[in-house]
This record gives C-alpha cells, structure tokens and sequence, in this order.
C-alpha cells in the first residue's frame, strides 16, 4: 500500500467514506480546499458514482473500497495513519433500506471496523453521519438531540442508533473522541434521484407527473446541502460537540404537496400533481429539528427551499441526471 501515502507531511490526514455520494463529495471537496489537508474518498460506489466525485488531485484522492470489509478499510487507514475520519458511507434511501433490510444490517460492520481500527490507528475524532431517523414517528417537537427519545424500529434507523451506540462505547472503554451528526433531510444538486426534491424536479423539468404518497399533509424539512457541510466543518474546525451530538437540519416545515407546488411554479413546468396511496411505513407524518445548536455554529441565515430549488437548477442538477 506504500504507493497510496503521500510524500507531503499535511497537518490534517482525513478519511471521508462514502465520498463519492451526494454529501461526503461536497464535504470532501469543502475540506480540501485547504492545502493543509489531505483528504481520501473512500467509497465502494455501491450507490454513489464516480461522477460525484470533486476534481482530484494531490490532496484529495480516491480509493475503491468497502468499509464494511475489514482488510479493505484496515488496509487503508494503516496505510495512512489518519488523524480524523468522517464516515458517511451507508445504505440509504427509504424504499431502497426497507426492501433490503439485512444489506441495511451490514453496516454495522463498518461502523465497527472504523471505531476499532481508529482506535489503533490514533485516530484523534471520528465524525458520524447519524440520521433523524433514530427519533421514528417522534414523541415530541422539535426533536432536541438531547431531551428528545429515541424511538428507532426500522433497520436503518437501529442501525445508526447502534452506531451512535459503538461511539459512546468506544470513547468511554478507550478514549475516542466522537462527534455525531444526526442529519435530517437534505438537499442538493449531486443528490440521487430517488429522493423527493430531486424527484420532482427531474418530473417537473420534464413536464412529466409528479407523484405523491397519501394527500401530501406530511411535512419535511430540507436543508441545502452548503448549510449542512458548512456547519460540520466549523464543529470540526472549532472543536465543537466533543463527544456529543448535533442536529443538523433546517426547520422550517414544508408540507409535500407545497413542495410540489413549489417545484412546479419555479420550473413553470407544465406538469400534474398525481396522489396514490400511503406508503405502509416509513413515512413520517412530521420531523422537525431543534436546530438552534447548529444555528450558533453556522451564523448566518439558512438557505430558503426556494434559493435551494433554484440553485439546484443553476448548478446543473438536469444535466448531471441527464448523462446517467
Ligand atoms: N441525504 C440525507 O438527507 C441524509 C439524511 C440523514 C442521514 N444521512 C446520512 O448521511 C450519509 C450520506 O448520505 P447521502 O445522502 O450522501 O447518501 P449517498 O447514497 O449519496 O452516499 C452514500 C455513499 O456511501 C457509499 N457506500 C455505501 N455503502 C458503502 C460501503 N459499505 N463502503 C464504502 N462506501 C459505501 C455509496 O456508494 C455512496 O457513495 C449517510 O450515512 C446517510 O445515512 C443522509
């Protein structure tokens, strides 16, 4: 592995894993743009592409991987003796996680293999993407990441409670610093189309239906993904969240069929509303963050839904969606 390391001594080696999806690519690309940096993508392009990933180059690379296999991963964070790690890499995406629960389950592996191996390998902090998923059908609003109980049941949604778990055992049996992101929905150009936002704006570019589950009452909130990957870089630069856990997420609540609406009149497309049954489960009625921590560390209004949307357009989400 001698020819992955560099010659350069950087000040910061980071691993970002699952990099060449929608938000570690943006996180990635952010944090190399200090020189001072190394940066490695480590992703295994399961549901990312390369496509995603920023422009490398000196301090920023990429290597193919799975962080669920233990030689692969140890193999590379030996290699290079990381000083911070930002696992982001899973399975994600509602219906893709329910029709393939045990897969969903093998993440806890690499969430296993990261404490571990950072354990041995002097890793100073490892920063992990939890989800707003582990609060379920929330008991109370906003959720606060402190007050608020868990109320995890599907596999995903365990899975990042489990892994929450792994770094608070790993601090208190070793001495691992942590931080934990729990991320609640978020938006951009890179992101897949099988999330709302960039599903309906792909139908609305294309004046085809746009479809939604049940009479679209059920409120999301949406954060432009510059708002989440500033904010974590500033805990990271700061120090911030030392072995504890932030919401990160815009508040303000969107009702679906709004968000609909919304895409239609910025698009001036040309396309109709459709309504089909409920999902079973998995689509939460309301969640919303109490986000006034990462307000603090942010400082500065969050990006609207409707300059998101539109920067989505201007950034060239069409045309990324249309090469595939
Ligand atoms: N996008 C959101 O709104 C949101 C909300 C809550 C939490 N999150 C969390 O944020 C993280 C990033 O999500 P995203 O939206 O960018 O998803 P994404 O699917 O675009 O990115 C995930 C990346 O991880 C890679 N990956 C998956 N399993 C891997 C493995 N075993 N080894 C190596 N690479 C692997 C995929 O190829 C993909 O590139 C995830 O952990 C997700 O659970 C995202």
């Amino acid at each position: 592995m001698k020819t992955l390391t560099s010659r350069h001594s950087f000040k910061r080696k980071i691993l970002v894993t699952g990099g060449a999806g929608f938000i570690a690519s943006s996180l990635a690309e952010k944090i190399a743009q200090d020189p001072d940096n190394l940066v490695i993508i480590l992703d295994n392009l399961s549901t990312g592409d390369a496509g995603k990933l920023p422009k490398l180059s000196d301090n920023l690379r990429f290597v193919k991987g799975d962080v669920n296999d233990y030689k692969e991963i140890m193999e590379v964070m030996l290699s290079f003796q990381f000083h911070y790690v930002f696992h982001y890499a899973a399975m994600v995406g509602v219906l893709r996680t329910q029709e393939n629960p045990v897969s969903v389950l093998r993440d806890i592996r690499g969430i296993e293999n990261i404490c571990r191996i950072s354990k041995n390998t002097g890793v100073r902090r490892v920063f992990y993407a939890s989800s707003s998923e582990v609060y379920g059908e929330p008991v109370e609003f906003p959720q606060n990441a402190h007050t608020t109980p868990l109320n995890s049941r599907l596999p995903y949604a365990i899975v990042k409670n489990l892994g929450e778990a792994y770094l608070r055992s790993y601090h208190k049996e070793y001495g691992i610093d942590f931080t934990i992101f729990r991320f609640f929905n978020t938006y951009g150009p890179k992101q897949s189309k099988d999330f709302v936002i960039s599903k309906f704006l792909l139908a609305a570019l294309r004046d085809e239906d746009i479809t939604i589950y049940g009479d679209g009452s059920q409120t999301r909130t949406f954060c432009f993904i510059d708002d989440n990957v500033d904010a974590c870089i500033q805990i990271a630069y700061q120090d911030l969240f030392i072995n504890d856990v932030v919401n990160i997420g815009n508040s303000i609540e969107t009702p679906i069929l709004e968000l609909a609406e919304t895409i239609i009149k910025i698009t001036g497309s040309k396309s109709v509303i459709k309504h089909v049954p409920p999902l079973p489960e998995g689509d939460m009625t309301r969640r919303c963050p109490d986000n006034s921590e990462m307000l603090k560390v942010i400082q500065r209004p969050l990006i609207s839904l409707e300059q998101g949307i539109r920067k989505m357009i201007d950034d060239g989400f069409f045309d990324y969606l249309n090469q595939k």
